[in-house]
């Protein structure tokens, strides 16, 4: 059993004020979640973040962080730097970073490995753009995406890596994939992973999916064989919202 995995991706979004404040209430009603949960607010309210999540149930995560351990990297954020703030999993390559920073699959790959070799669990997105998708080009993009992240992670890192799939098209858009469309693109990456590490390994690994996920289409996504968690961008920002997603079993019985 893989379990559910959600994370919330706060984007730059939240002073410091309103981060606590948000981090606080997640800790108050989530705390007897039986998820996995994640936030990961800007670099500026992390270690204030971590503080009220320090010994809780919520894992602290970052939006990303340099190629390089440390030096002359102006405006960059180390992964020990992270780490001394008390962040545990870092997202890398999200498509914001690819399509606005000029993120390329071998950066993204260099994160990943320095990102594992200090510890640190990572979040790797991948995803295709709405005109590879009409281009029938989903899967061809999608599994370059995992196999250039993955390149040269050893096999007993592997299962520190959690994968989320996010449709570009489908962030921030309000049109999220149907859990069916999402569902064939998560089964696509399971059996990469399986092709590079093993069936074991494949079967174990956690797919997120991200792309407009709300209360309202959560458990009809986690219902996806191959879906075990998400992702979440806008509806992480309010403790509402977020918590409906963490707890989507319990909000689609209460709503019937
Ligand atoms: P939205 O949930 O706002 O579509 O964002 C998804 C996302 O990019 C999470 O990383």
């Amino acid at each position: 059993m893989r379990g559910y995995y959600i994370a919330g991706n706060w984007k730059m979004h939240k002073t410091v004020g309103e981060a606590v404040d948000l981090a606080g209430e997640l800790v108050k009603r989530l705390a007897r979640s039986g998820h996995r949960v994640m936030i990961a607010p800007p670099f500026t309210s992390l270690q204030a973040v971590g503080e009220k999540v320090r010994g809780t149930n919520i894992l602290l995560g970052a939006q990303n962080m340099a190629s390089a351990e440390l030096g002359a990297h102006t405006g960059q954020i180390s992964c020990l730097m992270l780490k001394d703030v008390g962040v545990s999993v870092v997202i890398l390559g999200h498509s914001e970073c690819r399509l606005l920073d000029g993120e390329t699959n071998a950066l993204i790959n260099a994160k990943v490995k320095l990102a594992l070799l200090h510890g640190l669990e990572v979040i790797l997105c991948v995803g295709e753009t709405l005109a590879e998708r009409e281009a029938g080009l989903v899967e061809k993009i999608v599994v370059e995406q995992v196999e250039e992240g993955l390149r040269g992670v050893a096999p007993d890192r592997v299962g520190t890596v959690t994968i989320a799939y996010e449709p570009v098209w489908a962030i921030g858009t309000g049109k999220n994939a149907t859990p069916q469309d999402a569902e064939a693109v998560h089964a696509v990456i399971r059996s990469t992973v399986a092709r590079l590490y093993g069936a074991k390994a494949g079967e174990e690994m956690l797919i997120q999916y991200g792309g407009s996920v709300k209360p309202d289409n959560a458990a009809g996504l986690m219902a996806m064989k191959n879906i075990d968690g998400a992702l979440v961008g806008g509806a992480a920002l309010s403790a509402d919202s977020f918590c409906a997603i963490v707890e989507f079993d319990a909000y689609q019985r209460a709503a019937g």
